[in-house]
């Protein structure tokens, strides 16, 4: 290199350090890229950010591997591309990873790239988004590069609580490298082109002599449908970035800020007729409550989150007024809207996660209760269960729910009942409060009775108490004489009710006992 030339020219110099880090693994490996659908790590930042907004840090910073060959390779921005700039006008921090540099392979020092814009997010309350497309740790560094990862592991987990953390799995994430995305907030995942996994297939072969590929293993739709680790699946690289940012427009900028209104033309006392008919009268019947969720919000516009996902229970985000809201709702077009291990899970995550930062949580109750069976009890719903009990329980933001029909057993005090300090608890004239559905309470309180009269007799006798716990039990008034439902609205009416909610727990104020750390059971 001639080094006498680049110092009597420092912009060439610059000029040429700077072409060196945006050229990344160079033409051939870029166009593989390419050819798999995937967009570079600065094309997937530009389609991101509010264009021309990215300002780059540590363009120059190079690796400090000298085993392996490594000294004689060291590129400017050794893969990472790292810096800030908006979404929507406002600020976040940013990193990705270039495949074509050494397979996107975290090294000691693009970790502290990663490490240093996430202490300035953490410092100015500003989202931090990861785009990980990464053969993981640096082979050639060996246990520098592990560190790397645990450094961005602890920033990760300091973060947590204070500013939204989004991970983009877009193309291989494997080993221990998924636990940076693990502890964010949401993962988005590519359809085709994305992976993770803590053991790949090959290692999986050796091990288990079980044999699946990379995508049975750990593509987008295995983590989106069945083990819960991801949240949302985009067909490809753009709409996975546009999902960002559609994520982002609900959420504060950290956990001090309020999330960002959005005036709206939507009149707050529209009513919606089709609710007064949209539970069936027979009370086996299901019906989509996305339905209720659209009808009810600004907009009819619903941000699903963990869409395929134990779809029993729908979370989501939406705006009433204006005002971003987090949204829980049993589903009774899945499994009757049963909360078992999968949805609890999901539903506490969700509840915790509008509670750090600040966002009001609006539920929609119509749950018949936990899962019964051995395969529930054995996996833990108890513990799991009490995940999302606790979650809402120790929730201090506006809580607001609605019961559209069932408000069963263990499950009506969970899902934000008014004992566990939700502040607006809303019935429509259709709810069933009660410890079980009558044909289960009448099978345990009656059953003696009923087996004493002759057989011919026990079917009317069964229907006639079953009628009279329906008639006791089968609607709001027990629970809204006591004061635990604060009001019977018309289903109608219930976006005008919500709106006035929320902007009467426009204050709030509440806390917690200080201590460390609550113990969630985990
Ligand atoms: C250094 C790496 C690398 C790595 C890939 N490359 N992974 N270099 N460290 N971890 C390089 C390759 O040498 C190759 O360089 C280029 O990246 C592209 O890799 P290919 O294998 O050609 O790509 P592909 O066929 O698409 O396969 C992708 C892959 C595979 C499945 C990710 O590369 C792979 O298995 N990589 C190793 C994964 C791994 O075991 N990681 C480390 C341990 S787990 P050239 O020059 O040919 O383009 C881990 C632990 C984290 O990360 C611990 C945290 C606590």
């Amino acid at each position: 290199m001639d080094t006498k030339k680049h110092h009597h020219d420092p912009l060439e110099e610059l000029q040429r350090r700077s072409a060196e880090a945006e050229a990344g693994g160079g033409a051939t490996r870029r166009e593989r890229e390419h050819k798999e659908g995937k967009l570079s790590a600065r094309e997937r930042i530009e389609l991101l950010l509010d264009e021309g907004t990215f300002e780059e840090l540590d363009k120059f910073v190079k690796h400090r591997g000298t085993d392996f060959g490594m000294a004689e390779q060291r590129p400017s921005g050794d893969g990472f591309v790292s810096g800030f700039g908006r979404i929507d006008g406002r600020s976040v921090y940013v990193f990705a990873q270039d495949f074509t540099v050494f397979g996107g392979s975290l090294s000691e020092a693009n970790a502290g790239k990663i490490t240093k814009i996430m202490k300035l997010a953490m410092n100015n309350g500003a989202p931090v988004i990861g785009l990980n497309d990464s053969g993981g740790a640096r082979i050639q560094e060996g246990v520098m590069s592990l560190a790397g990862y645990a450094d961005i592991f602890l920033l990760n987990t300091l973060a947590s609580g204070v500013v939204p953390q989004i991970s983009a799995v877009m193309g291989p994430c494997a080993g221990g490298a998924v636990y940076s995305p693990a502890i964010t907030d949401f993962i988005f995942m590519t359809e085709k082109t994305s992976y993770m996994f803590v053991t790949g297939p090959d290692v999986i072969k050796t091990v288990t002599h079980e044999e699946v590929t990379k995508h049975e293993l750990g593509g987008a739709m295995t983590h989106n449908a069945r083990s819960g680790v991801a949240h949302f699946v985009a067909h490809d690289d753009k709409e996975c970035l546009a999902m960002i940012r559609e994520l982002l427009s609900f959420l504060p900028s950290n956990n001090l800020d309020d999330a960002p209104r959005r005036a709206t033309n939507d009149p707050p006392n529209r009513a919606d007729a089709a609710l007064d008919s949209i539970v069936p009268e027979d009370p086996m019947q299901p019906y989509d409550i996305k339905g209720v969720i659209h009808a009810v919000v600004d907009d009819n516009y619903f941000f699903e989150v963990h869409e395929h996902f134990a779809k029993n229970i729908v979370v989501g985000f939406a705006r009433l007024d204006g005002q971003p809201v987090g949204i829980v709702a049993n589903q009774p077009a899945f499994l009757a809207g049963v909360l078992d291990i999968n949805a609890s899970v999901k539903g506490a995550r969700f509840v915790r996660f509008c509670d750090a930062f600040n966002i009001p949580l609006i539920t929609f109750e119509d749950v018949p209760g936990f899962l019964p069976g051995t395969q529930q009890e054995y996996g833990g719903i108890i513990k799991h269960g009490a995940k999302l009990l606790f979650a809402f329980a120790e929730a201090t933001v506006p809580k607001i729910t609605v019961i559209t029909r069932k408000a069963y057993g263990g499950a009506y005090c969970v899902m934000s009942s008014k004992h566990i300090r939700t502040d607006i608890n809303f019935a429509w004239p259709t709810a069933e409060i009660a410890v079980m559905g009558p044909e289960g309470a009448v099978n345990i309180v009656y059953r003696r009775e009923i087996e004493q009269v002759p057989e011919s007799d026990r079917a009317r006798l069964r229907e006639e108490k079953v009628a009279e716990f329906r008639e006791r039990f089968a609607n709001p008034y027990v629970a809204a004489e006591r004061g635990y439902i604060d009001a019977v609205i018309k289903p109608s009416e219930t976006r005008t009710k919500l709106v006035a909610a929320l902007r009467s727990l426009e204050n709030k104020r509440d806390t917690t006992p200080r201590k460390k750390h609550g113990n969630i059971p985990l």
